[in-house]
């Protein structure tokens, strides 16, 4: 059951130094060896070099009252706070390796995204000095084959391709495989046994990447946690969702990983938190008197979360029809971004603090009603001599699924910032353009002088700012501008930042951000157990809606523009998509 406070996981008590970023994980970088000597040689010099600035242990707790620390997970009790329990330095311990074992390393996410990542992460030099990945997965493979696998998808920046193929060759030569089942403690104990040997004896901090299928999540930390864990340092556990389908097999689901974790071993991951625009939402509000006090109702109209692929739910037609795209981006992705940007300003950057915020909000919505929600399901469609499948094309699909592959909603914020304020959602598959987006439109200015410039519609007369997510990583502020010349004529003119025009390094994938604040015990991006309680409150009673009661998806095109009925519910509350206004 609860894991017990182990030695060397310091770096979890801490809070976030906002402005210590790039230079403090430059820790790890071999140019500062010197340092990074002393770092891996007492287990307190991370807590001094790390990016999160230290903190008494014993101050901060976490979401479950635990102490802010990693823990192993083989022991069975709470014990005593880290710093009473560690000596400043162990004799012959001089060296810490962090272990990453990748389980389901045979899967799509491993091989298009973490293994990248992780590489990205060596390349960058963000890896401590000892460190080693293991794949795992029940394929059976040699530490060659593995290699040879991953190797096809590592890639180096754009920016900097210097030495990429000495890297790649230093980073494989660092990753091995172990092949077995996730419900096998045996198998677990024999990973156990390589990953000892590769350790080498040093004290080891272990991070287990879970990127099988939910129904595997228990069996496998069960094992890594009886079997594999590690017995000196820390051990987590980072998890992909889908987490549940609902509040019940999403409280159920964290109920059994808590048989073996603790909740600060648990990394809930929201790759839509690791996105760079995402990561500046708080920085553009929180930091710009422009922007700040007009974060409000007495100032915004109305608010956008956009997302939208061009693709469908090619080969994962298996997968996505058991949840569905208010599950799959919506209830997630979508509400863990709306969570941040209308939060109250946190205490700091802690993120407890942080995360404190995000559950106020999104337990102050107002539940969800069927009459604000619209789902729609793509269908084939021909065009210029193409011909694209529809969704229930898909041989995984059954005939006559209901499931929705496009959703658009409106919800609400019960607060005094936000009271009336309608935030829409849309997301969906198999549209025109792969887009992701938030719009924040602003009220008309009242008693504008130059109301008689803009004809009958006003609303093309008010502000708009567009954050695009991606692709092309851009911030726009739309106003109303004079166009030069002797007489009064306005036009709407673009204040554009555009990402790669302003910053010439590649922008990293939000893998890379996320592992990494992982390995540092960072918790600021990831999902408390609280907040994922409060995020299936609001949608659980409306999927249950949904599908108790068969309601039918409006068809649309395979590449169109989605279902009319977005239109009318935007309409209903008095707004008009952004994204469909035909002016970016
Ligand atoms: C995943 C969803 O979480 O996010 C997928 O399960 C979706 O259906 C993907 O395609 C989108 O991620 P990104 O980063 O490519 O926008």
């Amino acid at each position: 059951m609860a894991a017990q406070l182990s030695p060397s996981s310091s770096s979890s008590s801490s809070t976030l130094s906002f402005s210590s970023d790039r230079y403090t994980r430059k820790c790890y970088c071999k140019q500062f060896s010197r340092v990074c000597y002393r770092a891996h040689s007492s287990i307190w010099v991370p807590k001094i070099f790390s990016r999160i600035h230290s903190r008494n242990p014993s101050d901060l707790n976490s979401s479950n009252g635990y102490p802010l620390n990693a823990v192993s997970l083989q022991d069975g009790s709470m014990s005593k706070p880290l710093a009473e329990e560690v000596p400043a330095s162990r004799p012959g311990e001089a060296e810490t390796t962090l272990s990453i074992t990748v389980v389901g390393a045979s899967g799509d996410l491993a091989k298009k995204k973490i293994f990248p990542a992780l590489f990205a992460l060596f390349y960058e030099d963000f890896l401590p000095e000892n460190f080693i990945v293991f794949g795992y997965a029940r394929t059976k493979m040699t530490d060659e084959e593995l290699r040879n696998m991953i190797s096809t998808t590592l890639t180096c920046r754009v920016d900097k391709r210097e030495n990429c193929a000495d890297k790649m060759e230093q980073f494989l030569m660092k990753c091995y495989y172990h092949s077995g089942q996730y419900s096998s403690e045996d198998d677990f104990a024999k990973l156990d046994c390589k990953l000892k040997e590769k350790e080498g004896g040093s004290l080891s901090n272990r991070l287990f990447y879970l990127s099988v299928p939910p129904n595997i999540f228990v069996d496998a930390v069960k094992c890594a946690s009886n079997k594999a864990s590690s017995v000196s340092g820390w051990t987590r556990v980072i998890v992909e969702k889908p987490f549940g389908r609902d509040s019940e097999s999403s409280r159920e689901l964290t109920r059994c990983l808590m048989q073996y974790l603790s909740e600060d071993q648990i990394f809930r991951i929201d790759h839509y938190l690791g996105k760079e625009l995402v990561e500046n939402l708080s920085v553009l509000r929180f930091s710009n008197l422009v922007f700040e006090p007009l974060w409000s109702r007495n100032y915004i109209r109305n608010v956008q979360f956009i997302f939208s692929e061009d693709f469908g739910t090619e080969g994962r037609g298996g997968y996505f029809d058991n949840y569905g795209i208010i599950r799959d981006i919506m209830q997630n992705h979508l509400l863990q971004i709306l969570a941040l940007f209308a939060m109250e300003t946190p205490v700091s950057l802690d993120a407890e603090d942080i995360r404190n915020e995000k559950v106020k909000v999104l337990r102050s919505m107002r539940p969800l009603q069927l009459e604000d929600v619209i789902v729609g399901q793509y269908k084939g469609h021909s065009k210029g001599g193409k011909s694209y499948p529809g969704y229930i094309d898909d041989p995984t699909v059954p005939k006559d699924s209901v499931t929705p592959t496009f959703a658009a909603a409106a919800l609400f914020i019960n607060n005094s910032r936000w009271d009336g304020v309608p935030f829409l959602m849309k997301a969906g598959k198999a549209l025109h353009i792969r887009k992701a987006e938030i719009r924040v439109q602003f009220r008309h200015v009242p008693g504008n002088l130059y109301k008689w410039n803009f004809g009958t519609d006003l609303d093309k007369a008010t502000n708009e700012l567009v954050l695009r997510l991606q692709p092309d990583e851009a911030i726009y502020l739309k106003i109303n501008n004079k166009v030069p010349g002797l007489g009064m004529r306005l036009d709407r003119s673009d204040l554009n930042l555009h990402y790669s025009a302003r910053y010439r390094r590649e922008i990293p994938d939000a893998y890379e951000r996320l592992l990494l604040d992982a390995i540092e015990g960072e918790r600021r991006l990831f999902i408390r157990s609280d907040e994922l309680d409060a995020a299936w409150a609001l949608f659980s009673p409306l999927l249950k809606e949904l599908e108790e009661k068969k309601i039918a998806p409006e068809l649309y095109p395979y590449g169109s523009r989605g279902p009319v009925g977005a239109h009318y519910l935007a309409a209903k509350h008095n707004v008009r998509w952004g994204d469909l206004a035909g002016e970016d």
